[in-house]
């Protein structure tokens, strides 16, 4: 799919208030710092679409982004950052739970999580909520260009391993860098079909 427009279009913590258009919505989410606000701005060819930063929690809202004037990207806040106050750390989750469970535009989440890592309790505590209430995701592999040629395949069969004692298969998975532009083309052509089958059902 080609990005002909990337456009924000609003930011907030109330999911009532996010745009009323049908349109398919495509969500990432994942623990702060992952990479979803750069992974956003790989995939639209914006350095600076969505906020991204070295330190965890920097995004703070739901932002939608509207793409090709068809379709809703949205960025989320990390979840699992110790650094935000308590309180703090409460309303995120609230709101992101709220928004998975509200959102009916959403199509599909992508659940990041960085290919250096072993599989983290919350990410699997997370994807085993989003099942338990339908919500359809892939995972994404970040920052793969932080590990060698041989490293990488070797972390993503570890994590294919872990799921397998939670899923019955592993979900639809991408590997990606947004330095490199590694796993654009599989992300974006996998929106694409998507969008394609839902516009031929309408
Ligand atoms: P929060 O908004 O705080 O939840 O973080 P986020 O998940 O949006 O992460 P963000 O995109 O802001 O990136 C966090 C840090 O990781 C930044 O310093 C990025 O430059 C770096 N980063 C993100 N993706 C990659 C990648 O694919 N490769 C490398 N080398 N660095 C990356
Ligand atoms: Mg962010």
């Amino acid at each position: 799919m080609k990005i002909t427009s990337a456009n924000f279009v609003m930011s907030n913590s109330d999911v009532a208030k996010c745009p009323k258009d049908r349109l398919p919505e495509y969500a990432f989410i994942g623990r702060s710092n992952v990479g979803k606000s750069s992974l956003i701005n790989m995939l639209t060819n914006r350095k600076s679409l969505a906020k991204t930063s070295g330190r965890p929690g920097k995004t703070q809202l739901i932002n939608h982004f509207i793409i090709n004037k068809e379709w809703f990207l949205v960025d989320l806040p990390g979840y699992g950052y110790a650094r935000v106050s308590k309180s703090a750390k409460k309303t995120f989750q609230k709101f992101i739970t709220a928004y998975f469970s509200k959102r009916t535009q959403l199509v599909s989440a992508f659940v990041l999580v960085d290919s250096r890592h072993e599989p983290q309790k919350i990410d699997l505590e997370f994807m085993q909520w989003l099942g338990e209430n339908h919500i359809p995701f892939s995972i994404i592999f970040t920052k793969a260009d932080k590990l060698t040629e041989k490293k990488l395949p070797a972390q993503i069969e570890a994590y294919k391993q872990e799921m397998l004692n939670h899923w019955e298969e592993m979900p639809n998975y991408f590997v990606t860098s947004s330095s490199s532009g590694l796993g654009k083309d599989e992300v974006l052509s996998y929106i694409n079909e998507i969008n394609k089958e839902l516009n031929t059902q309408s």
